[in-house]
């Protein structure tokens, strides 16, 4: 019997490369007795909704980014909202957006009355282009949200230039950045209002919950009167008025989640540090390859909520189905980024935004029109982006074999694209 050819790739009757198997390495969150320990210390001290562990998890996301105000939420979309809220935004004021994010960094505005204008992205952080938010800004415009896309800082030097110079404010959805810096400063630190998800799959998860932090004693109180009920009551007045109703929803977080996200807080700085080794090492595997793997700039320190690569057809010859397919037959785990972009959207397109922010008839209030080419930019951008594991806890040897996977589909890119036109 002769055997299998090593370098053969696997779409042509080769073997896989990837033969290890990933469940362990893929895990995530990583729980361990610490945090059973600390589930099991809120369910026997028996207060479920207001247990003091809630109260211990803001301290602790106050003193990790020396912020004078955490509040935590049930999710980071009521974190949000509450930042639209708290800016007091008026009906039909703007505020410039990304597309390429979660809905949650856009929609929740639209109860409060404010309309989103989609800004481009730029290719090399897959941040707010700050040339289209300079371009779209107008006598409407309040604010700006920049999220630090897949752990990657956005371009801060000029989009703080911009709001500085337009006066407007900054909520940091820092969702996916947790660790990551900018210039030394702390993602988290650098928007008027910074929230982090808290989502089960996010660095620091909790399974649901979310954090709104703030330097601002104004733009805590209005957070606060939106829906925390049991801190309205201890606001100084007149705002602790409010505390017999909240504004009308109610924010707070389960104590059962926070106790988790206190100790998966804890283990922040070491998991990204792994996680991160083990990503810069893939990476310049697969730089070598022609890939671009998003590595920041020196003054940037990203972190790695999802690994995203791009890949360029026109350098590998191959097209993008067929990439995934050979990736695929290695034994690679690939898929492609999870996110539509949020102005293409029917709740967009079909103007189903306009009744949920009540601004259907308002005089003075020119309803936008959101068109699904609008940004023609930001669709190159995030085109041809393919998604790999995390490898949170992966050892070396996995990290070889989807490295030569990837050898090995693109040094056999020509064979691999004859052998499906053929
Ligand atoms: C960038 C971003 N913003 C906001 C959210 C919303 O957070 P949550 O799912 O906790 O409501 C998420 C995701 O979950 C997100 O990825």
């Amino acid at each position: 019997m002769t055997r299998a050819d090593p370098e053969k790739p696997a779409l042509l009757g080769g073997p896989k490369a990837v033969t290890l198997d990933a469940t362990e390495a893929n895990r995530w969150p990583i729980i361990t007795e610490e945090d059973e320990a600390a589930v099991l210390q809120v369910l026997r001290d028996g207060d479920l909704s207001q247990h003091p562990v809630t109260r211990q998890l803001e301290d602790d996301y106050r003193a990790y980014f020396g912020r004078r105000h955490a509040l935590a939420h049930c999710n980071g979309t009521a974190a949000l909202l509450a930042a639209f809220f708290a800016l007091d935004l008026e009906p039909g004021d703007e505020v410039l957006v990304p597309s390429a994010t979660f809905w949650a960094s856009v929609v929740p505005m639209l109860w409060v009355g404010a309309l989103p204008v989609f800004c481009e992205s730029e290719p090399d952080r897959l941040g707010l282009d700050p040339e289209d938010v300079a371009r779209k800004i107008t006598p409407r415009t309040r604010a700006m949200v920049v999220v630090h896309l897949w752990g990657m800082p956005s371009r801060m030097t000029e989009l703080f230039e911009i709001a500085q110079r337009h006066k407007l404010k900054i909520i940091e959805d820092a969702s996916h950045a947790q660790g990551a810096t900018w210039r030394g400063r702390k993602c988290g630190t650098l928007g008027d209002i910074s929230v982090f998800s808290l989502q089960g799959s996010k660095l620091a998860p909790a399974g649901e919950g979310g954090i709104f932090l703030t330097d601002d004693d104004a733009l805590m109180e209005r957070a606060t009167c939106l829906g925390d009920i049991s801190r309205i009551i201890e606001l100084p007045m007149p705002a602790k008025r409010f505390a017999a109703t909240s504004f009308g929803i109610k924010t707070r977080m389960a104590p059962l989640s926070a106790a988790v996200a206190r100790v998966q807080l804890r283990h922040l700085p070491e998991r990204n540090r792994r996680r991160g080794d083990n990503l810069r090492y893939l990476s310049e595997r697969l730089e070598r390859l022609g890939f671009d793997t998003f590595l920041p700039p020196n003054h940037v320190q990203r972190v790695y909520f999802e690994f995203l690569i791009r890949h360029h057809p026109e350098r590998s010859g191959l097209p993008a189905d067929t990439l995934l397919e050979a990736l695929r037959a290695e034994g690679c785990d690939i898929e492609l980024p999870r996110y539509p972009l949020v102005h293409q959207q029917p709740i967009f397109t079909e103007g189903h935004f306009a009744r949920i922010a009540r601004l259907e008839g308002c005089q003075d209030i020119d309803l936008p029109t959101y068109r699904p080419d609008a940004l023609p930019k930001t669709e190159a951008a995030n085109r041809n982006l393919i998604k790999l594991p995390n490898f949170p806890s992966a050892e070396r040897d996995l990290l070889d074999q989807y490295a030569r996977a990837f050898e090995k589909v693109i040094t056999h890119a020509a064979q691999i694209a004859a052998a499906r036109l053929g």
